[in-house]
């Protein structure tokens, strides 16, 4: 299926999305947004996908909500456009690490420019952030008047220490590449044309390993913030005997005994 503001490329098991209206800083307007649902819904559920790479085209991975839709449809229905509202891709589950429902496989942002107000937070949204050089970071709402719905303050804390995430997040100010790279809010640096290329090989050696233990190990990731040292464990232990069952368990070791790599396919 074709999207009108996503580009979609899917090269053997990984697909790299591109945000696709470089003319608006690929600011989310209301068609992005129901797109990039589409989109996480095909990740979810075609078996032949285990990866995404996000990115965007042009000089900014996201600007953010559409700024300029938003402020026509001030005399419209505002919670029926509202990005931050239920339903959105800001908010719904797909991008929800710290519920337990999402797509079930990781998405790595490959920041090649701006990433600002809901623009960071679908970067944050993601398992694995690497940018370029010349990518920048913010969540500008506050200076705008409003409230940085998609998820900012709740993520930025768990991800950054405390007093950095608040900078951030009270003062709306921008930071570049190197700062974001120092606080550990990206996990690589790089060039602009070395971008996608490292993405994808973080992407594909994700691939390559057996479906069921990268999303068991999401799982415990993301889904046990909440839960005591020992419900953790426990579900952890849960975690391994299950894993252990499937063939893929099987064949890891096997592959490594043969001297040759290993085939998953996820069972
Ligand atoms: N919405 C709509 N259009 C946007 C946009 C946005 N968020 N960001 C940029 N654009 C448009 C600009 O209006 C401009 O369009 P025109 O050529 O038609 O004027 C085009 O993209 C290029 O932008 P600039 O000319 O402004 O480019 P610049 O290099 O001078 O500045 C920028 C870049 C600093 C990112 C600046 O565009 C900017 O500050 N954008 C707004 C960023 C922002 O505040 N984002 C938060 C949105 S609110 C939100 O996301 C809420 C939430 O919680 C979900």
């Amino acid at each position: 299926m074709a999207y009108e503001t996503i580009d979609w490329q899917q090269n053997g098991s990984v697909v790299i999305a591109t945000l696709n209206r470089p003319e608006s800083l690929n600011a989310i307007n209301q068609k992005m947004d129901h797109e990039l649902i589409d989109v996480l819904d095909r990740l979810r559920n075609d078996n032949s996908i285990r990866v995404m790479v996000l990115t965007g085209a042009g000089r900014a991975f996201c600007a953010g909500d559409d700024i300029k839709e938003r402020d026509a449809g001030e005399n419209e229905n505002e919670l029926s456009r509202d990005l931050s509202g239920p339903g959105s891709v800001l908010t719904n589950n797909y991008l929800s690490l710290w519920n337990n429902v999402d797509t079930g496989k990781p998405i790595i942002a490959a920041v090649n420019g701006y990433a600002l107000g809901g623009g960071l937070e679908l970067a944050l949204a993601c398992d694995i952030r690497i940018a370029t050089t010349n990518a920048s970071f913010g969540t500008p709402e506050i200076t705008l008047g409003f409230f940085p719905g998609g998820g900012a303050p709740l993520r930025l804390p768990r991800i950054l220490p405390g007093s950095i995430a608040m900078e951030m997040l009270l003062t709306g100010d921008r930071f570049d590449a190197e700062t974001a790279y120092r606080w550990g809010l990206i996990s690589h640096l790089v060039e602009q044309d070395e971008l996608l290329d490292k993405a994808t090989s973080i992407a594909e050696r994700i691939a390559s390993h057996a479906p069921l233990a990268v999303r068991a190990v999401r799982e415990l990731a993301y889904g046990t913030n909440d839960m005591t040292l020992s419900q953790v464990q426990r579900m952890s232990a849960f975690s391994r005997w299950i894993i252990q069952q499937t063939d893929d368990a099987q064949e890891g070791p096997r592959a490594f005994v043969e001297k040759r790599q290993a085939e998953y396919h996820g069972r």
